[in-house]
């Protein structure tokens, strides 16, 4: 279904697939074939991994130790058959499905014990028996008898034709910018995608963005580049196709297929999103394939490609329920996409429909979490925690949860923190004073000055590795930066600096565009228009701005993570100079209000969290404090205490005084 909405094309659908690769068609197709309403939304189709792929289905021959990733590769290849003939029924279209068995030729006698309980060693002179023609010095072949291929790009065209024909809506060429969530009932849900063909919503969103999934949740998934080729069986060889097995050699895996193409595969490098075929990539290719099956070395060049595995630390995949109460997520299949798609698709479809395999468990985003969360803390990822937090909790507040109101955890981008205060790491006598005053405030986002730290000004030598980020999580800031372009840059470097130090998944940035030096007062243009180009790269933007309510809400708009208006100018400690405006910025805002910059004294951080801001950023007046430690400790409470208050609801001020105890009721003289 579409509407038009004041200019805006806004889609809605009872599922919609970001991610527009095989994964995500083939559970837009189960789904569609189980009576949902679904949408798929697509970048490019021809950029995703599958579309790049070789097509082995060999979860042996990958040699995948048994346990639950075994078992799910082992139940997706036994379905691939049936699967396969479904697929081919339903659009007329052959995928090349090919168990033809993969062969592993070593070149040192490999008397280990089998990789996969069903292969079996071949010694040289059994080998020709399956696949002639291999190199002369091959010293034996592990053979995978149920293992085998497919054609990768055959079948990704036919989910895409099967999908269309099922009445799944496709849209490519659509950027998806951000997630918008909301709190209901205790509860993240995301309420709508902005992209940039315009918002859509549905009742259920997956996540099937392999590599890039990180643009849009701060899943731990990497890019690995590989880098491919094809060659062609010239026309008059004596046989269309001589090679009549899947090989895969040492760095190397030769892949017939029946047309006379042969896939060559791939290199594996962390090079992020660099694009480009490489001679030393493609040399490597070309090499290690001529020494394993020498004939194909004269066989015309058909083709060089690269493309990116979405890899994840435990190289398994992330499925099942995400962080919020309507996302599944389908994603991390890192080198075996092709083989795990039939049965991510069915798996995937029954936890939509709200069924989930137990298997899934085994593959939750959760396992990447350094604490998890209870159910009463719905969402995504949340940051370390400060133990030093856990105990003032516990001595503060001795009666378990009395005069304790339930509240949702400070969420951005999908990040939860119990916290509500974040701190700077400038303007320190010392580090350890640092360490204590940070750890004494209880917060658990403390930012970074990006540049200084990269250019070891004064007090910031060193000061990155002076903190552990294994408990607090870092904003990189663009302090320093006149204009918006300094500003990206900077961003991408502080993007860097935190992946070095440890967060592979911190994709925050604290954004300052600022080229006053006497008010430091921020560019509202320079960070509309740096804020628009970071969302796009992927960033969780959050702003720091003046205190303007229709700069807040165009921030928001373009998908901001947070919007930080000022107190007062930075380091003035003169409290909340502008309480009225930044009263309107929290009543029109769906993101986290962080109040940032001018406050000087505990008192005036309960006002600002009192009036409602979802956080605050407080620098100078912890650091400059005749002693920093205690005044962390005070702005620590202080925030707590105004968050409660907000939460409990004040009383209404009133013009005359009102007794205490009722005038009704009372006992009185007759
Ligand atoms: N599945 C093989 C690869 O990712 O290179």
């Amino acid at each position: 279904m579409q509407q038009e909405r004041e200019g805006v094309m806004t889609g809605t659908a009872d599922v919609l697939i970001v991610g527009g690769g095989a994964i995500g068609l083939a559970i837009a197709l189960t789904l569609r074939q189980r009576g949902a309403t679904v949408t798929v939304l697509s970048r490019d189709f021809a950029e995703a991994a599958s579309h790049v792929a070789a097509g082995m289905l060999a979860p042996g021959a990958e040699g995948i130790p048994p346990g639950p990733f075994r078992d799910l590769c082992d139940r997706s290849l036994a379905a691939y058959g049936d699967w396969a003939n479904k697929l081919e029924t339903l659009t007329g279209k052959e995928i090349g499905y090919w168990p033809s068995g993969i062969l592993a030729p070593r070149f040192s006698p490999d008397a280990a014990k089998a990789p996969t309980p069903s292969a079996q060693w071949l010694e040289p002179g059994a080998i020709a028996a399956y696949q002639a023609g291999l190199a002369d010095d091959v010293a034996g072949a592990w053979w995978h008898p149920d293992e085998g291929q497919v054609d990768n790009r055959a079948m990704t065209h036919a989910l895409r034709v099967a999908a269309q024909e099922a009445g799944v809506r496709l849209e490519e060429g659509v950027t998806v910018q951000s997630f918008q969530q909301r709190l209901q009932q205790d509860q993240s849900r995301i309420q709508r995608l902005q992209t940039t063909a315009g918002e859509f919503q549905a009742g259920h969103y997956v996540l099937a963005t392999g590599a890039w999934a990180n643009d849009l949740l701060p899943v731990p998934v990497v890019p690995i580049k590989g880098q491919m080729a094809a060659v062609q069986v010239p026309p008059g060889y004596p046989h269309a196709q001589p090679l009549r097995r899947v090989l895969f050699g040492e760095n190397i895996y030769i892949v017939p297929r029946r047309s006379g193409r042969i896939v060559l595969g791939a290199t594996s490098e962390p090079v992020g999103f660099t694009p480009g075929n490489t001679p030393k990539g493609l040399t490597h290719l070309f090499q290690k394939a001529s020494h394993l099956y020498p004939a194909l070395q004269d066989f015309p060049v058909q083709e060089c490609w690269w493309g990116f595995r979405p890899g994840t630390p435990d190289e398994m995949p992330i499925l099942g329920p995400g962080p919020c109460a309507n996302l599944t997520l389908a994603t991390g299949h890192y080198r075996n996409g092709i083989l795990l798609t039939p049965i991510t698709a069915a798996l995937i479809a029954d936890a939509v429909m709200g069924q989930p395999d137990p298997l899934l468990a085994a593959f939750s985003w959760e396992r990447f979490q350094r604490s998890r969360p209870t159910s009463s803390t719905p969402l995504v990822f949340s940051a370390p925690q400060s133990p030093m937090h856990t105990l003032d909790r516990t001595v503060s507040n001795p009666s378990n949860n009395l005069g304790q109101p339930q509240d949702a955890p400070l969420t951005i981008a999908g990040r939860t923190f119990r916290s509500r205060l974040m701190t700077g790491s400038g303007k320190y006598s010392n580090f350890d004073v640092m360490r204590q005053a940070i750890a004494a405030s209880g917060c658990e986002i403390v930012t970074v000055a990006v540049r200084r730290v990269q250019t070891n000004a004064p007090g910031h030598e060193g000061l990155a590795e002076a903190l552990d980020w294994q408990r607090v999580w870092m904003l990189p800031n663009t302090a320093g930066c006149k204009t918006a372009e300094e500003a990206i840059r900077v961003a991408r470097l502080g993007r860097e600096m935190a992946k070095l130090l440890g967060q592979e998944d911190n994709n925050f940035v604290k954004l300052e565009v600022i080229p006053d030096s006497k008010y430091l007062l921020p560019d509202p243009i320079g960070t509309l228009e740096a804020a628009e180009q970071l969302v796009k790269e992927g960033f969780a933007v959050l702003p720091y701005i003046n205190s303007d309510p229709l700069l807040a809400k165009r921030l928001e708009e373009v998908g901001c993570a947070t919007v930080m208006p000022l107190g007062s100018p930075i380091g003035s400690g003169q409290g909340i100079r502008n309480a009225a405006n930044i009263q309107i910025i929290i009543e029109n805002a769906t993101v986290p209000v962080v109040v940032d910059a001018g406050i000087g004294a505990p008192s005036e951080a309960a006002a600002a969290m009192e009036m409602g801001a979802a956080a605050l950023l407080i620098n100078t007046a912890i650091a400059k404090a005749e002693n920093p430690v205690a005044m962390g400790r005070a702005m620590g409470l202080a925030t707590e205490a105004g968050r409660l208050a907000y939460l409990a609801g004040r009383i209404p001020i009133q013009g005359q005084a009102i007794a205490s105890s009722p005038l009704t009721g009372r006992i009185t003289d007759v």
